[in-house]
């Protein structure tokens, strides 16, 4: 964590382990100068066993708020004195707001993601048949905001197919066609397919069949990098109009700024230059 910051204006910052790669703290700066909030957002480096005793330096400190990323999440929210419903939901925790004594813990990942298809791809999720790849923790902080769009179905395809099907128990009651199989099971083809497996990161391909991808199929990988991914790359092989996380990534960091700040910021511009950089 940086010191000699001006104490003048609210402090927030991003806590992980490694925490260099972060992005955030390109990008909230920016949604605070363009909302005409003063703020100050920076990185901070946690111990793998020290995540708790950071987040008391940080509220001992002053800090308004900080978001989690990896490793931490899920230790975020069981360290969070309290969590929103999307929080729970999760099971993890993205955003933490340090409010009058509480540490309020907030997930703004899923929320993220179908702000980046709606509004950036221009994709209603109303009425589609959707199918998730995945069913760790990224696929369980997409479940709440996506049956909160109301699609026709979700299918929830994973490698363990137990690990499925225990996540859309947990989901079950919201009047959807909700369901759970093996990657052989997949029939297809879908409206949006989302992989929110961490296959991206071994630029390994999950065993997804063609025939989930039509054209007119929506792709998202959840991960981003230089390049599109061995996922990506498949699903525009069949047809299918892809995209990488970066989107997701972008308006997650806009719907915590929104928690902390109560404005929503323009994404475009944060998008545009992290795209450029690449
Ligand atoms: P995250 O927080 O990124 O979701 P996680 O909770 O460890 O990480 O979950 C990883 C997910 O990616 C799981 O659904 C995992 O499948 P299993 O439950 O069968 O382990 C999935 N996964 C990881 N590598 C994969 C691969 N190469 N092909 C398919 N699925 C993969």
């Amino acid at each position: 964590m940086s010191s000699g910051l001006d104490r003048s204006v609210d402090r927030y910052c991003v806590i992980g382990n490694p925490i260099a790669h972060s992005k955030s703290p390109e990008i909230h700066p920016v949604f605070a100068a363009r909302t005409g909030q003063h703020l100050s957002y920076v990185r901070c480096l946690a111990p793998l066993d020290g995540f708790a005793d950071t987040v008391r330096d940080l509220v001992a400190q002053g800090y308004k708020g900080a978001n989690v990323t990896v490793p931490f999440k899920i230790e975020a929210a069981q360290l969070a004195t309290r969590l929103t419903e999307r929080g729970r939901a999760a099971g993890a925790v993205n955003t933490l707001s340090f409010i009058g004594g509480e540490i309020i813990g907030d997930n703004t990942d899923g929320p993220g993601l179908v702000a980046d298809i709606v509004r950036n791809a221009g994709v209603a999720l109303a009425g589609k048949r959707i199918l998730l790849l995945g069913a760790g923790g990224a696929a369980r902080g997409i479940m709440l905001p996506f049956l909160a769009e109301r699609p026709a179905s979700i299918l929830v395809a994973n490698r363990t197919v137990a690990t499925a099907e225990a996540l859309v128990a947990n989901f079950t009651g919201h009047g959807l066609d909700l369901a759970a199989c093996g990657f052989e099971d997949i029939a297809g083809p879908y409206d949006i397919v989302v992989n929110a497996t961490s296959s991206s990161l071994a630029a390994a391909l999950p065993p997804v069949p063609a025939q989930a991808f039509a054209p007119g199929t929506l792709a998202v990988d959840i991960m981003y990098g230089d390049a599109p991914s061995p996922f990506m790359r498949f699903a525009a092989e069949h047809g299918a109009d892809t995209r990488d996380g970066l989107g997701m990534l972008v308006e997650q960091a806009a719907e915590a700024f929104a928690v902390w700040r109560g404005m929503r910021p323009d994404t475009s511009e944060v998008f545009n230059k992290l795209r450029v950089k690449k």
